[in-house]
């Protein structure tokens, strides 16, 4: 069955999230997909020859702050360098939350952001790259930011599709029907049980 590695920085959770739709997506397509957070993945590079057998592709996602992507998700671009340059690669950020609707300015600034990142590995040609919205929960936030709006615009039905485009866009074939895991039975209740026994 073919195999992505879902990798994701965050500060607070909500790339993990979105990392976490992605992967069920992926899994609902018939593809092994093995969410991570990026800086537990530390030893891809001395494993090289383990991980290429072990992942078909991978899909990185990280947050962007204040102008930076996270720096977990740039690492594991630079750490990881010599197996990425021969897997298949999409990236994703979550971009600003400070707006109470999404605001196009400020989307092409978060896409200048994210290229501006990518540009530091110019070895890696991304298949697709994807701003996935933002959540912010002021509440977590330190004393300087705590009175930005509870915002949480992220999409999940362009972040589904983002996802169940991403076979493809990775060339990765879904494994056919036939030789997809079948959902577990649902248990049978026990007093059914107990009647067919009796
Ligand atoms: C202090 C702060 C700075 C931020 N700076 C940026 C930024 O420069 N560009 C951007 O697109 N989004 C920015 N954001 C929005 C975050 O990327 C967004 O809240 C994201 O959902 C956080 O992800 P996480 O929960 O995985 O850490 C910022 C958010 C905060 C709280």
């Amino acid at each position: 069955m073919p195999s992505i590695l879902v990798a994701y920085a965050t500060k607070h959770g909500t790339t993990r999230e979105v990392a976490e739709v992605i992967a069920s997506e992926l899994r609902a397509r018939g593809l092994s997909a093995t969410l991570r957070a990026a800086d537990d993945v530390q030893d891809l590079r001395a494993f090289d020859a383990v991980v290429l057998d072990a992942y078909d592709a991978v899909v990185l996602g990280g947050p962007l702050y204040h102008g930076h992507w996270h720096r977990e998700a740039s690492r594991f671009l630079m750490r990881h360098r010599r197996a990425l340059e021969a897997l298949p690669l999409a990236v994703f950020a979550l971009d600003p939350a400070c707006a109470p609707v999404p605001n196009a300015a400020e989307r092409a600034c978060a896409r200048g952001q994210l290229e501006g990142a990518l540009r530091k590995a110019p070895w890696l040609t991304p298949v697709d790259t994807q701003l996935s919205g933002a959540a912010l929960d002021p509440s977590r936030l330190h004393s300087r930011f705590n009175r930005m709006p509870d915002t949480d615009w992220r999409d999940w039905g362009a972040v589904r599709r983002w996802a169940a485009a991403l076979p493809a866009a990775l060339e990765i074939e879904p494994a056919p029907a036939s030789t997809q895991i079948p959902a577990a039975p649902a248990a049978i209740p026990l007093d059914v049980l107990t009647a067919r026994a009796g």
